[in-house]
C-alpha cells in the first residue's frame, strides 16, 4: 500500500472536516436562525476556498520549488467541486424546495445566481475529466480545458461579491471578504503569467542556491 504523505492526508482531513462540522452543527441547531442560509454561505466559502488552493497549487509548486504541491491540485479541485456541489443541492432543494418555477423566475432577476450557475456549468467539466482515462484521453486538450479556472475563479468572486447583502456600487455591505478572496485569486493567476514566474523561480534560485 503507497503511504500517504503529511500534506496528502491534510489535504483529504481538511476536505472532509467542515462537511462533518455543517452536519453536526445543523444536528446541534447551531447553525443560525436561518440554518439553509447558514448552509448557503459555508458550502460556498468551502467551494471557493478549495478551488483557490488548487490553483494555488501550479504558481506555488514552480516558486517555491515544492514539487508535491502538483500531485494535491486534483483533489483540491474535486474537493472544491464536491462543495459547490452540496451549496447547489442546498439552494435547490433545502432554499426552494425543488420548486424550479421559482428558481427560474428568481434567477431571471438575481445577477448573483446566473453567475453563479455559469461558474458551476463550467466547473461541471473540469470535474468530469479529472479522472486518469480522462487526461489521457484527451492529451493537450485536457490542460487547455483546464485553463477554464482562469474564467471559473474570476466569476466565483463576482458571484460572492454580488451576493453579499448592501450595496456594490456604493461599497456598503460586508465587501472585505469577497475582496480579499478576489485579490489572492487575483495574485494567484498573476504568478502564473510565464515572465513572472520564471523571474521569481530565477530569484529563488539565486537566493537558495
Ligand atoms: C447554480 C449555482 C449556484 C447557486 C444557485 C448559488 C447560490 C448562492 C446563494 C443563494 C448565495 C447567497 C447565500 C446568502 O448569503 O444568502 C451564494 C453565496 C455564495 N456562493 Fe454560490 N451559488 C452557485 C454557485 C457557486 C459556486 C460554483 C461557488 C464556488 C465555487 C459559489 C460560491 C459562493 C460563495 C463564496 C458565496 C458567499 C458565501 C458567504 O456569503 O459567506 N457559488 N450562492
Amino acid at each position: 500500500m503507497k503511504k500517504l504523505t503529511l500534506l496528502q492526508a491534510g489535504v483529504h482531513l481538511a476536505g472532509w472536516i467542515p462537511l462533518a462540522q455543517i452536519i453536526l452543527d445543523y444536528f446541534a441547531r447551531r447553525l443560525t436562525a436561518n440554518p439553509i442560509q447558514a448552509i448557503e454561505q459555508r458550502t460556498g466559502i468551502q467551494a471557493l476556498t478549495f478551488l483557490m488552493f488548487s490553483l494555488a497549487c501550479t504558481p506555488l509548486g514552480s516558486v517555491l520549488g515544492w514539487k508535491e504541491l502538483y500531485l494535491r491540485r486534483k483533489a483540491l479541485g474535486n474537493y472544491g467541486f464536491m462543495y459547490a456541489a452540496i451549496h447547489l443541492a442546498t439552494f435547490v432543494g433545502l432554499d426552494y424546495g425543488f420548486d424550479f418555477e421559482t428558481i427560474l423566475r428568481d434567477t431571471g432577476t438575481k445577477w448573483y445566481i446566473m453567475i453563479g450557475l455559469a461558474a458551476f456549468l463550467l466547473l461541471l467539466p473540469l470535474a468530469v475529466t479529472s479522472f486518469k482515462y480522462w487526461m489521457k484521453r484527451l492529451g493537450k486538450n485536457w490542460k487547455r480545458l483546464h485553463r477554464m479556472v482562469y474564467v471559473i475563479s474570476p466569476l466565483v468572486i463576482l458571484h460572492f461579491l454580488l451576493s453579499v447583502k448592501g450595496d456594490l456600487t456604493r461599497l456598503q455591505g460586508n465587501l472585505v471578504q469577497p475582496i480579499l478572496y478576489g485579490l489572492i485569486v487575483g495574485l494567484m493567476l498573476v504568478l502564473r503569467i510565464p515572465s513572472i514566474k520564471n523571474g521569481l523561480i530565477g530569484l529563488r534560485t539565486r537566493l537558495l542556491g
